[in-house]
């Protein structure tokens, strides 16, 4: 593996673009150029992505109508206050009808869904949705798939376990693809900077306890949302109908790498212990909790042993930066700026205190 970037590097693209993201039109042939979307309708609201998504364009289109989705009625008052200028719906994706009146009259939606939900329920309801509203000209769905590996190479398992991110998105992906409707995948090749943050009891205590010195890469979660919402208001039609793998494009690298990294930023040694049962012990009813289900630890010791099977198709990719218009954040940067909360610990195993930037880890 060659060693992780240390500083930004000169981008494969034109050094015009590097300043400057792909919403500008003046590099696009007209028949490719659209009019603007007028309106955005946000699904997962209050998880990591949707927030930011949200955050970009009521900041940097506050001509397009904003349409956000919450589950519990109770969320709807905290998400009018961080999004004053929107509109906060309630709708579920497993209940049809709610699905029809969030997504009525809206253009571009934003897809994420929560680790082991009924995907096939949930997007065929939002395509009949969809097909009802007949206003939508662009989707952007978030993936994540281990890359190129298709459902017959998922080991028994992990498919017997009824759903998950290890075959969860493929079932997504058929049903959508079928539908016909205009859709960007954002397949998120990388692990979420903000998931250090679900171990920081474990780190608090010196240790960070995993059954694989798993080699991953990293991408800010809040830039994955400003991606999306990028990409949603490009008036590059061409980005319908790809498929894009988004990374930071920096730190791939082991997480006893990543260890080291804490314990230079945290001023305090973060041991790599790598130990399958331990690793059960530890973050097991966490999991379970996360999931809905038992075995939670077991299903993700085997999802990292899939991954690990098939790590030689990570990639750093300038694909972010191409959007962003800027490097990316670095995981050393992410980490300085949580300092304090990944300090901060918790009486939870693996669960830290809850915090308004990152309501769920
Ligand atoms: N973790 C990683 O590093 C990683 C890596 C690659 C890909 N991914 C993928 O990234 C995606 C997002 O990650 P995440 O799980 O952390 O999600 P998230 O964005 O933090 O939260 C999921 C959102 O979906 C909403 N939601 C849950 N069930 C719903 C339902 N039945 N109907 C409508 N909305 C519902 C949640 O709302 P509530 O507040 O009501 O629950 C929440 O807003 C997942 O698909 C995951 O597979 C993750």
């Amino acid at each position: 593996m060659p060693p992780p970037r240390e500083a930004p590097q000169a981008p494969v693209h034109t050094s015009r673009a590097r300043d400057r993201s792909n919403i500008s039109t003046e590099k696009i042939p007209q028949q490719f150029v659209r009019e603007p979307l007028s309106s955005i309708l946000v699904l997962g609201a209050t998880g990591r992505i949707g927030p930011a998504v949200a955050r970009h364009v009521a900041t940097t289109a506050p001509g397009v109508k904003l349409r956000l989705v919450v589950r519990s009625p109770a969320a709807v008052a905290e998400l009018q206050d961080r999004f004053p200028t929107s509109e906060v719906v309630c709708a579920d994706y497993l209940d049809r009808a709610s699905l029809h009146g969030a997504v009525r009259g809206m253009a571009g939606i934003f897809v994420v869904t929560p680790t082991f939900l009924d995907e096939r329920s949930a997007m065929t309801n939002l395509v009949d949705a969809l097909a009802a509203a007949g206003s939508v000209r662009h989707v952007v769905r978030i993936l994540g798939d281990v890359l190129n590996v298709p459902l017959h190479r998922v080991p028994q398992v992990l498919r017997d376990y009824g759903g998950g991110t290890a075959i969860q998105h493929m079932t997504a992906h058929d049903v959508l693809e079928s539908s016909g409707l205009p859709i960007t995948y954002l397949n998120i090749a990388a692990t979420y900077m903000d998931n250090l943050l679900r171990m920081r009891s474990m780190l608090r205590a010196g240790q960070w306890i995993t059954p694989i010195d798993r080699l991953i890469g990293y991408v800010d979660p809040r830039e994955v949302g400003e991606i999306a919402a990028r990409l949603l208001l490009s008036p590059d039609s061409r980005h319908v109908g790809q498929r894009y793998n988004v990374d930071n494009g920096y730190d791939l690298m082991r997480n006893s790498e990543t260890a080291r990294m804490l314990s230079e930023e945290l001023g305090r040694p973060v041991e790599l212990v790598v130990s399958e049962q331990r690793f059960i012990e530890e973050m097991g009813p966490r999991l379970d909790r996360q999931y809905g289900r038992e075995g939670g630890g077991r299903y993700m010791v085997e999802y990292l042993k899939f991954e690990e099977a098939n790590e030689v198709v990570w990639r750093r990719t300038d694909f972010a930066e191409a959007i962003l218009g800027r490097p990316p954040l670095r995981l050393r940067q992410w980490i300085r700026e949580h300092r304090e909360l990944l300090a901060a610990g918790s009486t939870n195993p693996g669960l830290g205190p809850p915090h308004p930037d990152h309501p769920t880890v």
